[in-house]
């Protein structure tokens, strides 16, 4: 049975992912490298590794100190803190303030498994801390999704195995990372880039729990 649920943060419960693509988009310009569908490749990567990614991409990956890479990725980080700046709860994308009510009336655990170290602080902008007061620390992960470490801890801080868990995503790294930590996942947004998932929804306003205990029994 289920008995708890695993968040990602950006882009299921606010947008923020649109300022992830638009912050690297802004150093990927810079540092001269073209990355079409950089926005959807970074989703649920983390900081370094996106960086990595991008430079790569560029033929850049040799280019860069360790010190040089800390600096670009302070920079974009720099740049996405700005664009969050003015988030409050009318960036809760539509839903998921009521399905997270809804979870904790009746009862299930909610966790955080987001990779981003700047989760906190949207979450105290958006007004939802309260509810995610077990959220994995991002700083103490070995590997960042597709690995299912974070999704693995998120239902350990919950005292569930990872079959009582279902992890929410808007990435294909995050879909893979809840699949192999055996949870079941739920993916929100495009069908296509999600279709590893057990259920999809393309919408986060689909996202309830008589909709996942419906797709659940088909
Ligand atoms: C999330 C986002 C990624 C982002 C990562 C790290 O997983 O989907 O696009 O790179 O967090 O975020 P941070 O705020 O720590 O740079
Ligand atoms: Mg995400």
């Amino acid at each position: 049975d289920i008995k708890g649920f695993v968040f990602d943060l950006d882009g299921v419960i606010t947008d923020t992912s649109r300022y992830h693509a638009q912050a690297w988009g802004q150093l990927a310009d810079k540092l001269g490298v073209e990355y079409p569908g950089l926005g959807d490749a970074v989703k649920g990567i983390s900081r370094m590794d996106a960086l990595e990614m991008i430079l790569k991409k560029g033929g850049l990956a040799g280019n860069y100190s360790a010190a040089e890479k800390e600096a670009l990725a302070a920079e974009k980080n720099a740049n996405y803190v700005q664009l969050i700046q003015n988030m409050s709860a009318k960036d809760i994308l539509p839903g998921m303030a009521d399905f997270l009510a809804d979870l904790k009336a009746k009862g299930y655990g909610i966790s955080l498994a987001s990779a981003s170290k700047n989760a906190p602080t949207i979450l105290a902008k958006i007004g939802l801390s309260d509810y995610f007061t077990k959220a994995v620390d991002p700083a103490t992960l070995q590997y960042g999704k597709p690995d299912p470490e974070i999704f693995v801890k998120a239902a350990q801080l919950l005292d569930l195995m990872p079959a009582q868990c279902i992890g929410l995503e808007d990435a294909a790294a995050g879909i893979a990372g809840i699949n192999a930590a055996g949870e079941t996942s739920v993916g929100i947004g495009d069908a296509e880039l999600l279709h590893d998932a057990a259920i999809n929804f393309t919408e986060t306003s689909q996202v309830t729990l008589a909709n996942i205990e419906k797709a659940m029994n088909d």
